[in-house]
């Protein structure tokens, strides 16, 4: 994509030389190749630059709920537990927890979470759902209950109607709910300001790398993903809100909100942790 002398996007870029440079760079090269997004480039993205901070903060933080009163526990959109088994490890209370019920209806994911789960907490009975969160809550008993469900920058990635309506049935089903998100900024999508604030938060994002590993990153990863959130085009994948939404949205099901704070910087946005009583 050329970038048009006088658009927003040009004077956002003038004082920020990494993403000008990628930009040209992913410019150039996707003439002649197919530098879309990558598996290597995205799995050295989420093992580096700030991701490492950040996932350190998110698993010591879920460690934190995991209670002498937390018997079991509901993982929901795990992925592959790259929070999740952290925080396992993390626990001072390895000895409570007596079921863990993950929900990922990404089957790769799933099973990766699955083989992590055998390996690190081999006593621990597992129940791997392969499904959304819709299906898992429409088939929800009576009885099913769990001591703490957990969401970890996974709740953006579920359409709205199937994302609130499945945690308005969870609330009779677990006792406490954290989520783990990102307080993004309330800005208007394509307007000079949401272009000015997502390509400063993309400078910053190429900065945490360097040398080969930030070219990867940057053609394989960063830059088409920074290209589709700009293009009105590109079908939204995830639903984000500021923090305050979060809260607003959950109390209005009827959950009781206990605490909402800002856990870790991050390029993309602070990752704020909600915590919330049936
Ligand atoms: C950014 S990843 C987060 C994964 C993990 N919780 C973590 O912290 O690393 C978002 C996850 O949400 C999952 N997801 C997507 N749609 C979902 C749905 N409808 N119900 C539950 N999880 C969903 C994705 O498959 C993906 O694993």
């Amino acid at each position: 994509m050329a970038i048009q002398p006088g658009t927003a996007l040009q004077s956002a870029i003038t004082d920020l030389p990494l993403l000008s440079t990628a930009l040209r760079q992913h410019a150039t090269s996707a003439k002649n190749t197919h530098v879309y997004t990558s598996p290597a480039a995205f799995e050295a993205f989420i093992r580096g630059g700030g991701n490492v901070p950040l996932y350190e903060r998110v698993s010591a933080e879920l460690a934190s709920h995991y209670t002498t009163e937390t018997h079991s526990l509901l993982d929901i959109g795990c992925g592959d537990g790259h929070a999740l088994f952290p925080a396992l490890a993390a626990t001072a209370n390895p000895q409570t927890l007596q079921r863990l019920t993950l929900v990922e209806p990404a089957s790769a994911l799933l099973t990766s979470a699955v083989a992590r789960a055998q390996a690190e907490q081999p006593a621990l009975p597992v129940q791997a759902l392969n499904e959304g969160l819709g299906a898992f809550a429409a088939k929800l008993q009576p009885d099913d209950r769990w001591d703490l469900a957990q969401a970890s920058f996974a709740l953006q990635a579920i359409p709205e109607p199937e994302r609130w309506a499945g945690l308005a049935r969870l609330r009779e089903h677990v006792r406490k709910l954290v989520i783990v998100e990102f307080d993004i900024p309330d800005l208007v999508r394509g307007s000079d300001a949401y272009v000015a604030s997502l390509a400063a938060r993309y400078e910053r994002a190429l900065g945490e790398y360097e040398g080969a590993t930030r070219d990867l990153v940057a053609q394989g990863f960063l830059i088409p993903m920074f290209l589709g959130q700009l293009d009105a085009q590109t079908a939204a994948t995830n639903w984000e809100h500021p923090a305050s939404v979060w809260r607003e949205k959950l109390e209005n099901l009827g959950w009781r909100v206990t605490r909402l704070e800002h856990i870790s910087d991050y390029f993309w946005a602070p990752a704020f942790v909600l915590v919330a009583e049936a």
